[in-house]
């Protein structure tokens, strides 16, 4: 089915160590594993009418090809680059294939931190950025993107 049948579906990806949420910096990135944010946006997913499909990886070229491979279906992307926020441009070349709102989300204020964070090479291809309300940005987002789809 293509994006411009009824079907609505929002991937959801989430880049390098995010996968070690709940252990990794909790005073930066909170207690939450990523398990309860997927699960949250899932049942999130289901009240707004729309199917939330979530995806990890530690790896540039693997979030490259979910990109690539979601482009003709999904009618949303929520991204958390992580690390590759600041130095992908393969993720940002991949995510201008995307004919849907892009949402960028960070857990932690990027623009509260060490200056290298304050770069991100997809700002200004996203639709809008979410960043330092935590796990709180995720809902955020995907509340967001129900309205716009
Ligand atoms: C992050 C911020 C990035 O600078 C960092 O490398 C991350 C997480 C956030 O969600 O606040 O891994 O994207």
């Amino acid at each position: 089915m293509s994006k411009h049948e009824d079907s609505k579906t929002i991937l959801v990806i989430h880049g390098p160590n995010l996968n070690m949420l709940g252990k990794r910096e909790p005073d930066i990135y909170g207690k939450t594993t990523l398990d309860e944010i997927n699960k949250n946006l899932e049942n999130l997913g289901k009240k707004l009418g729309i199917t939330v499909n979530t995806f990890q990886s530690n790896h540039e070229g693997s979030i490259v090809e979910k990109i690539q491979d979601a482009m003709e279906d999904c009618r949303g992307l929520i991204i958390n680059p992580a690390a590759y926020t600041h130095t992908s441009i393969a993720i940002r070349d991949a995510l201008l294939l995307v004919d849907a709102p892009i949402i960028e989300i960070h857990l932690s204020n990027i623009y509260k931190r060490e200056p290298f964070r304050h770069k991100s090479m997809i700002a200004d291809i996203a639709t809008a950025q979410i960043s330092g309300f935590g796990m709180l940005g995720y809902s955020m987002a995907l509340e967001a993107i129900a309205t716009m789809i």
